[in-house]
């Protein structure tokens, strides 16, 4: 089936007692059993629910993994994968983040005794380089949160296996619709629900996707024994999310193009970061391993003051934390989502004051155009 038909019927069919056709919310958190010693294949909620249960199914089917695990919140999903580890165990994790991610991993070193190396994401040699055989897990985003530098997954997954460390890849930017991570080598993919698998901003959640049955299993005994779950709202508004899905990211997709190559052709703009142009660096990587661009775009707009006077002159992108909604959102990336990343390293990076993050939504095109225009007129004057 093509993904826009599996992105409806994914993870169920009509219930099987009433023949709803959408999951019901079992807002449960335990099931009678049957007689004693004979429960019904539900013990208790932490453990399983089946509306979170069909959530798991449907994300594993499109991400064509055999194991969906679903959690309260992105960050921790990723911190269940870290449960994986023990100390003595190195990562190498791509050196641009989500920052709480980054924040994740710098904490686990210093509590944990798990040594973690962040290296250059769009070089697979840095990936080769900084492998050892203590590396249990390379972690990466692609395309990188705010900068969409690309990671060649093929050849980092390559790497990886060489050394017998697994690949966690969070997809959350291109989602199966754009990206199947699994299909190019990882072991794992996450996504924060919260972005654009929920699409409508009204719910945060997590999954993680195992390639392999077993290693489900030793996520499904993470997420019961340390219990951070989805509740049963928030995986019904994750799967009420996930029909539309497909439809949404042709929306996202087409509007990203237009808007990337408006602000290309902009004078005031320094740098567009967005794969899907043709001067991007990793253009023909974006479009050998992804199916298409995505909405994130981030730019540089010269100077702080400049920034700011772009995020207060906009009217329909809201100035907000997060992305993946219906609705077109602006962010500076350097006092919000990346405050985390201490500011040399964030300079480093080329997470500079300047730079602001786009998540294009799927209003029309160009009313979004004028909203730019609107936002880079008022730049203009700083
Ligand atoms: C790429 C990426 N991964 C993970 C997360 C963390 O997800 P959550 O906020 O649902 O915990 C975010 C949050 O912004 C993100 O952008």
């Amino acid at each position: 089936m093509k993904i826009q038909t599996t992105c409806v019927h994914a993870g169920h069919g009509p219930e099987e007692t009433t023949g709803a056709v959408t999951v019901p919310i079992h807002a449960t958190s335990t099931y009678a059993y049957r007689r004693f010693g004979e429960h019904r294949g539900w013990e208790y909620s932490r453990t399983g629910n089946p509306t979170r249960a069909a959530l798991e199914r449907a994300v594993a089917e499109l991400e064509g993994g055999a194991d969906g695990i679903a959690f309260a919140s992105g960050l921790a999903a990723i911190d269940a994968i870290t449960d994986l580890l023990e100390p003595g165990d190195h990562v190498v994790a791509a050196d641009n983040l989500y920052g709480g991610t980054y924040r994740l991993f710098t904490s686990i070193t210093q509590r944990h005794g798990i040594d973690v190396s962040f290296v250059a994401a769009a070089d697979p040699g840095a990936f080769a380089s900084a492998c050892t055989h203590q590396t249990r897990l390379v972690f990466v985003e692609t395309p990188t949160n705010p900068l969409m530098q690309l990671v060649d997954l093929s050849a980092v997954a390559e790497i990886a296996h060489r050394h017998g460390a697994l690949v966690v890849v969070d997809n959350t930017f291109l989602t199966p619709v754009l990206q199947r991570p699994l299909e190019l080598g990882a072991d794992l993919v996450v996504h924060s629900t919260t972005k654009y698998l929920n699409g409508h901003s009204d719910g945060i959640g997590g999954v993680i996707v195992a390639r392999e049955t077993d290693l489900g299993e030793q996520l499904h005994t993470v997420q019961n024994n340390a219990g951070a779950i989805l509740g049963p709202f928030d995986a019904y508004l994750v799967l009420r999310g996930l029909k539309t899905l497909a439809i949404r990211m042709a929306v996202h997709e087409a509007n990203g193009r237009s808007l990337a190559g408006y602000l290309a052709a902009n004078k005031q703009v320094a740098q567009v970061h967005y794969p899907g142009l043709a001067g991007h660096p990793q253009h023909a990587l974006a479009r050998a391993q992804q199916s298409g661009f995505g909405g994130m775009i981030a730019f540089d707009i010269g100077s702080l003051d400049r920034a700011r006077a772009f995020c207060d002159a906009v009217e329909i992108f809201t100035l907000a934390e997060s992305l993946g909604g219906v609705e077109s959102l602006v962010c500076h990336p350097a006092t919000m989502t990346h405050a985390s990343v201490p500011a040399e390293e964030r300079r480093r990076l080329g997470i500079n004051e300047g730079l602001v993050r786009l998540s294009v939504g799927i209003e029309d095109a160009e009313d979004l155009e004028k909203d730019l225009a609107r936002g880079l007129e008022a730049a203009a004057r700083e």
